[in-house]
């Protein structure tokens, strides 16, 4: 079984899915390092060079052989699960965690990347609102969901692990 952390940018993924990964001694994965790995750029550069689409193409591309995987905890970008067929992959093999966090976190912890495209706005507060909209049914697709805004990441890894223990003793009768 895999752990996918999905949720909007700024919400925690990859430091929570690393200390997690840690803890339950499983590998960790992050869905848009191996992009930028594969394609020798930072993820603003593919954006600006070649366009969504075609990052959007390669996240595809990507889940789909991540997905095949075990044991694996896996940060995926803040799109990924927008598209039906990344979440039926990602879901075939693994638990969907969604990590969310209210509009001034999210604007707090992303104001100083540069590798965010869809933020670098006139208006970040109103582009953070109108894609959290545009996307709340999607996260609520999720297995389980924690409200990172307050939380530290280890209480966010504490409520994650909880949620597992629960889950598995229920699927064991
Ligand atoms: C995106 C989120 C980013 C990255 C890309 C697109 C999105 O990942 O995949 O910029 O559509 O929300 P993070 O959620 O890790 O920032």
């Amino acid at each position: 079984m895999n752990i996918i952390l999905t949720g909007f940018m700024g919400t925690g993924k990859t430091l929570v899915g690393k200390e997690l990964a840690k803890g339950l001694k499983m590998s960790y994965l992050d869905t848009d390092k191996l992009i930028e790995n594969r394609e020798k750029a930072k993820i603003c550069r593919i954006f600006q060079e070649k366009g969504e689409d075609y990052f959007r193409r390669l996240e595809t591309k990507i889940i789909k052989e991540v997905s095949s995987l075990d044991r694996c905890v896996i940060s995926t970008g803040g799109g990924a699960i927008l598209k039906k067929e990344n979440l039926a992959a990602l879901k075939r093999k693994g638990v969907i965690i969604c990590l969310s966090a209210n509009p001034k976190v999210i604007l707090e912890r992303t104001r100083k990347s540069q590798n965010r495209p869809l933020l670098k706005s006139k208006d970040p507060k109103s582009a953070v609102e109108d894609l959290l909209s545009q996307r709340r049914s999607f996260y609520e697709k999720a297995d389980f969901e924690v409200d990172t805004s307050e939380l530290t990441t280890s209480e966010v890894v504490e409520r994650i692990v909880d949620f597992l223990r629960k889950k598995s003793g229920n699927n064991q009768g």
